[in-house]
């Protein structure tokens, strides 16, 4: 197929991870958690690892955290922090259940010498919540982190913070209605948002592409882009179709396991943005 579009380049990414060896679904904090329907140890180690080597195979390199027991969702790395030109800003999670994440995270931080880690005063599940566009910052609220996160996320990182309220308990954080494929370009799924949101959006946005239904109830929004990869739910065909029309390039995986937690790719993967040079 030939493509008009504009051309897409991948660069290398870091980014860090963690294995599930203490996933499990024990408790239900987000609409998709039951644990009356427990979730197969095995194949989320399994798929993880698939997930992990795909990032291998794409040319990026891959960090990972020990996992800690009686941390079941800690494989969610996303939650852990947030990262941008070497400072790092610790979690504070909403959910008790959660909320010891945030030390184990600051501490990997602390003992491989980042220099800048900074705990934070409000609620934010790190980069869950908060993603990256360029230079600027979005924040997601209303399910998770604090509103009142978004002025302190502008005085640790100095960028404009844009706040976007999410609306539907499904998709209760940022990157599982919201994936940025590059600082000009993003997919989302419009009816997560409020008028505001998706006014906000296309303002930040040149380019949006507008997820079905059925793509994101798949969480095929819960994407890791390197600019010209993605790598998303193989469930999320409708998705994958229309990015490669943009002139992307799909990399499919299965995350089944993991979305019995609520979560699939992006939320297993925080990236480490090194200081600019
Ligand atoms: N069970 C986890 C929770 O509800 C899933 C976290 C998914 N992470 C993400 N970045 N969206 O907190």
């Amino acid at each position: 197929m030939t493509n008009l579009g504009p051309r897409r380049a991948a660069t290398g990414r870091s980014y860090l991870m963690c294995p599930p060896a203490h996933f499990a679904v024990t408790y239900a904090i987000n609409p998709w958690m039951r644990p009356d329907q427990p979730a197969d140890a095995g194949l989320a180690m399994l798929q993880w690892e698939r997930l992990r080597t795909a990032y291998l195979g794409l040319g990026h390199e891959v960090r990972v955290i020990d996992p800690v027991p009686g941390l079941p969702d800690m494989v969610f790395a996303a939650n852990g922090a947030t990262v941008v030109g070497g400072t790092v800003l610790g979690a504070r999670f909403r959910h008790p259940q959660r909320s010891a994440e945030a030390w184990a995270y600051l501490d990997w931080f602390r003992t491989n010498g980042w220099p800048e880690v900074r705990v934070p005063g409000y609620y934010n599940e790190g980069e869950g919540d908060i993603l990256v566009a360029g230079q600027t910052l979005l924040a997601g609220y209303g399910f998770r982190s604090d509103q009142r996160a978004a002025s302190e996320l502008a005085a640790v990182f100095g960028m404009p913070v844009v706040s976007l309220r999410l609306v539907d308990p499904r998709f209760y954080h940022l990157d599982t209605a919201l994936c940025v494929l590059d600082s000009a370009t993003a997919m989302y799924y419009p009816a997560a948002f409020d008028d505001a949101g998706r006014a906000a959006l296309g303002s930040v946005f040149p380019e949006l592409i507008e997820a079905k239904d059925e793509d994101a109830e798949v969480l095929g929004l819960n994407a890791v882009s390197d600019g010209y990869h993605v790598v998303l739910a193989a469930q999320a065909a409708g998705l994958a179709r229309q990015l490669c029309a943009r002139g992307f390039a799909p990399v499919p995986v299965d995350m089944s396991e993991l979305l019995k937690a609520g979560g699939g790719a992006k939320c297993c993967t925080l990236e480490l943005r090194p200081a600019r040079p």
